[in-house]
């Protein structure tokens, strides 16, 4: 009986320190940067189920940013990024800052679209390391994009934000969502909620553990 109590205090007290950690920041990315792209909806979707969980949420779109295809990555301008485009240093910072990462990612030709590589090679693994990303993959057809989630696991191993188990996929994606990115079914919601309880706990956990005992040499 006692022994339970004390566990039960253990536990309240453990989560207590999780929820101590503060707002989580999430960096939300999206990959597609095509004329009348569907994965605008998606995005907006998923800002709203990150700021639902009250997650701090930087949104990076490509088009709305002015992107540019990079010639040279950020962290080859050297430590102090002498002479690096402005839009590449402003936007390392949010890289850096993030607590996660959500990638919204479509499928093109059985791969990640080029836009999405290219925003995420201009920073340096570094700034991604030690941090969970999320995949929300889709496409017009049945398979919800998973080949491209299937490179981006890859990707985001490389990066060193491993992505959690579950992956939001999205099959005919074209009638999904509305303009602004309401659901129309059931689906969107449930999807959504799995990827993110693992996207939290992971986020919170490495947090915590980041803040505890800092990064490896
Ligand atoms: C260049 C290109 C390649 C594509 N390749 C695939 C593919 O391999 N598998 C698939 O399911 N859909 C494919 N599609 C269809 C996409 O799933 C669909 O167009 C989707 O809406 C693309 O996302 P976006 O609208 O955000 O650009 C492709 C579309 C484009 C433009």
């Amino acid at each position: 009986m006692y022994k339970q109590y004390i566990r039960n205090l253990t536990v309240q007290n453990e989560k207590a320190e999780m929820a101590s950690s503060g707002k989580l920041k999430v960096l939300l990315i999206l990959g597609s940067i095509r004329d009348g792209r569907q994965g605008l909806r998606v995005a907006k979707f998923m800002r709203r189920k990150l700021v639902e969980r009250n997650f701090d949420v930087k949104f990076f779109d490509p088009v709305e940013m002015n992107f540019p295809m990079v010639t040279k990555p950020v962290h080859f301008f050297g430590p102090e990024r002498t002479n690096a485009p402005k839009i590449l240093v402003e936007n390392e910072k949010f890289v850096k800052e993030a607590d996660a990462y959500v990638l919204v990612s479509a499928e093109y030709n059985h791969n990640v679209p080029p836009a999405l590589t290219n925003l995420l090679d201009a920073f340096p693994g570094s700034a991604y390391a030690y941090k969970p990303s999320g995949l929300v993959c889709y496409s017009m057809g049945p398979f919800g994009g998973m080949r491209a989630a299937m490179a981006l696991r890859a990707i985001t191993g490389e990066l060193g934000c491993l992505s959690v188990s579950n992956i939001f996929g999205i099959p005919t994606v074209q009638h999904a969502f509305d303009e602004e990115g309401n659901p129309k079914n059931d689906h969107m919601e449930s999807g959504a909620k799995k990827m993110l309880d693992q996207l939290e706990w992971m986020a919170h956990a490495m947090k915590n553990h980041r803040d505890k005992v800092g990064l490896p040499s």
